[in-house]
């Protein structure tokens, strides 16, 4: 079974496609890749200070062995880095050290960090190229595929953002090994969220079937699943490159829930983990899916049963109706049409659907969740 998936943009005017390697020991041919695509680069490595000096160094070890000019920008670990001022911070470093358009970013870590390194290379001298070293499930089996790269503002996640797809992305397992069990199950949300919405119902079928494999991280089963969740994204993306032809939107199927949850938390300065949030917001869009289009509530038994499976629970603090309801209407997803707030649901498991739901409905459900979990 090869581990190297082919990620194609041919919808778009500029054709355009990359590699990802996917599997335990990726990161071994990491430098011949690059080689092979960059061969006279000099090369940045973006990373935070936590991964730094775990992976940050193997990377410039590998690359500064295949006799690459290497240097290291590294910064403080977590969301808030995902702002103007650090990616001012890059831009100044890249200048003062002379770095042109011939010249390569790599990002080695987490969905921050792609996100950051994304948005430097496709502004930094209108463009420069960059490659992916994820190092979290999350970003493995989501953020390193589809080119969106995104900062920060006090108005809201990810306001300020660009579409810039990466050279390569190579994502070895090994790197999981460190990873904290809030982060793997940021992961699996994401996961059993793509398996949701996949063409190919097998994806879900799949995923039931191997929980317990990939719980115990065997390799085979790892591999298989980032790279089935990179396969099924980077199809949706191959259509809808800039996110404006309505098939990239059902990637955010669970997020509307997920981001008022998230948004509740941050306005009172605390914060809830992403999986565990996208999780209740799966739980929330299927109870909705059968209200509105008809999902037969034996599968929403089927999609509880995968998210128990994957041991992602439930919030216990109280479910705020009204905040929810807030959040939800200001989302920037949800493109707020007159009385309607706009929701991906899904009409079966592969067969998901984005739709405008009516406000009244939307609440009276809302009202239900949360009696459920009083
Ligand atoms: N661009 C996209 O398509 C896309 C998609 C999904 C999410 N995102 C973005 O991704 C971000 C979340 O990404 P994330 O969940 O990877 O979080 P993250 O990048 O903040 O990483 C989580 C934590 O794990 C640490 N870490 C990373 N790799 C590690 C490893 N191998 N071992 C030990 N520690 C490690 C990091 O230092 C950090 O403290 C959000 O900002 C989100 O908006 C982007």
């Amino acid at each position: 079974m090869s581990n190297i998936i082919k990620l194609g943009f041919g919808m778009v005017e500029t054709a355009l496609s990359y590699n990802a390697h996917v599997g335990r020991g990726a990161l071994s041919n990491f430098a011949d890749e690059i080689k092979s695509l960059k061969p006279k680069a000099k090369i940045l490595i973006i990373c935070d200070k936590k991964v730094e000096p775990i992976y940050g160094e193997i990377v410039q070890n590998k690359l500064e062995d295949a006799d690459f000019l290497v240097e290291t920008y590294s910064f403080k670990e977590g969301e808030y880095s995902k702002c103007l001022d650090v990616i001012d911070d890059i831009w100044t470093n890249l200048s003062q050290r002379g770095y042109n358009r011939g010249d390569l970013i790599v990002a080695v870590g987490g969905g921050v960090v792609s996100d950051i390194a994304c948005f430097v290379s496709a502004t930094y001298m209108r463009g420069i190229d960059f490659a992916i070293v994820p190092t979290t499930l999350l970003s493995m089996v989501d953020a390193c595929i589809g080119g969106k790269g995104a900062i920060n503002m006090p108005q809201g996640k990810n306001l300020i953002g660009v579409f810039h797809q990466p050279i390569y992305v190579c994502a070895d397992t090994r790197c999981l090994n460190t990873l904290a069990p809030a982060q793997i199950q940021n992961g699996y949300a994401e996961l059993i969220k793509t398996s949701l919405i996949a063409k190919r119902r097998s994806f879900f079928e799949w995923l039931r079937d191997n929980a317990q494999s990939i719980l115990d991280s065997d390799e085979v089963a790892l591999t298989n699943a980032i790279k089935l969740s990179m396969e099924e994204k980077g199809r949706l993306v191959s259509f809808d490159p800039y996110d404006n032809q309505g098939v990239r939107e059902i990637l955010n199927f669970g997020h509307t829930f997920a981001h008022a949850l998230e948004a509740i938390y941050l306005s009172k300065k605390s914060q809830i983990d992403h999986g565990l949030a996208v999780a209740e917001g799966i739980r929330f869009a299927s109870r909705l899916s059968v209200q509105v289009c008809g999902l037969d509530i034996e599968v929403v038994k089927q999609i509880d049963k995968l998210l128990d499976r994957f041991n992602i629970g439930q919030i216990q603090d109280k479910l705020e109706e009204e905040a929810i309801y807030n959040f939800m209407k200001i989302d920037k997803k949800s493109k707020n049409l007159d009385s309607m707030i706009h929701f991906v649901l899904l009409r079966d498991i592969g067969n998901p659907l984005a739709c405008n739901v009516d406000e009244d409905v939307l609440r009276e459900h809302i009202s239900a969740f949360c009696r459920s979990r009083a």
